[in-house]
């Protein structure tokens, strides 16, 4: 059991491929903390939307195909293994794909989108013990979270990484192709008028490159102390 002096709730921000996933998942485990990946929840309803034939324009309709949609974090499940359980059914590798990357960065534009999704997300952080990972957690979702930390890297050290995972998935893409993408994303996320992706002013940065996952694991659990103390 973690100790009660630990902050309950942990924000961790940070671009596409900058390592928050795995991170998160592994200071999850290692506090024995639950781990909410915000992205699934933006990925699945992109996933529900494209199945459904629903504009990715329409707001109003991705508004409403949110709120009817359940995601709830699997009762007992690992961190990582079954990233969240939509409408019933655990959803997986498949959001990770071209396709619904392609498209999410649309979808998660929409004001009713975010709405509907960050009143879940702080419904699950209710809960306490939690580590949650995402774009707009220290700034939007949990501005009062008692620790927020922000992971940076070089665009191309994240394009390499993102190759890597995307190759585990059996997808191989070139590289350049990977980083046009990423830049693309990443100015989508930074450029839009709601929830832009950004630090929180109080979160704590810290810059991954060249750093193992155990590394960086390291450093958040220092400021996880340091946040207590
Ligand atoms: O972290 P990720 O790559 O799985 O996120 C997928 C998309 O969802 C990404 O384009 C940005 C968006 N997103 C968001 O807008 N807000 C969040 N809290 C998490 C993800």
């Amino acid at each position: 059991m973690a100790s009660p002096m630990i902050p309950s709730v942990i924000a961790l921000d940070g671009p596409v491929a900058a390592g928050k996933t795995t991170v998160g998942a592994a200071l999850a485990r290692h506090l024995g903390y639950r781990f909410l990946d915000t992205g699934v929840m933006y990925r699945a309803l992109t996933w529900i939307a494209l199945q459904r034939g629903v504009d990715l324009e329409e707001g109003e309709a991705l508004g409403r195909l949110a709120t009817e949609t359940t995601m709830d974090l699997p009762p007992d499940g690992r961190p990582g293994e079954v990233p969240l359980v939509v409408n019933g059914s655990p959803l997986g590798p498949k959001l990770r794909g071209r396709v619904v990357e392609q498209a999410v960065s649309v979808v998660s534009r929409h004001p009713q989108v975010r709405g509907a999704l960050v009143a879940r997300q702080r419904e699950i952080a209710r809960g306490g013990r939690l580590v949650m990972v995402g774009r707009d957690i220290g700034t939007v979702v949990l501005p009062e979270a008692p620790l927020k930390v922000y992971l940076e890297a070089s665009p191309n050290e994240r394009a390499r990484r993102r190759q890597r995972e995307l190759s585990q998935q059996g997808e191989a893409a070139d590289l350049d192709t990977i980083l046009q993408d990423l830049l693309r994303r990443d100015r989508l996320d930074s450029e839009r008028a709601l929830s832009p992706l950004k630090p929180a002013p109080d979160a704590r940065i810290i810059d991954t490159q060249g750093l193992t996952l155990a590394e960086v694991v390291q450093e958040v659990l220092k400021l996880v102390g340091r946040a207590v103390a």
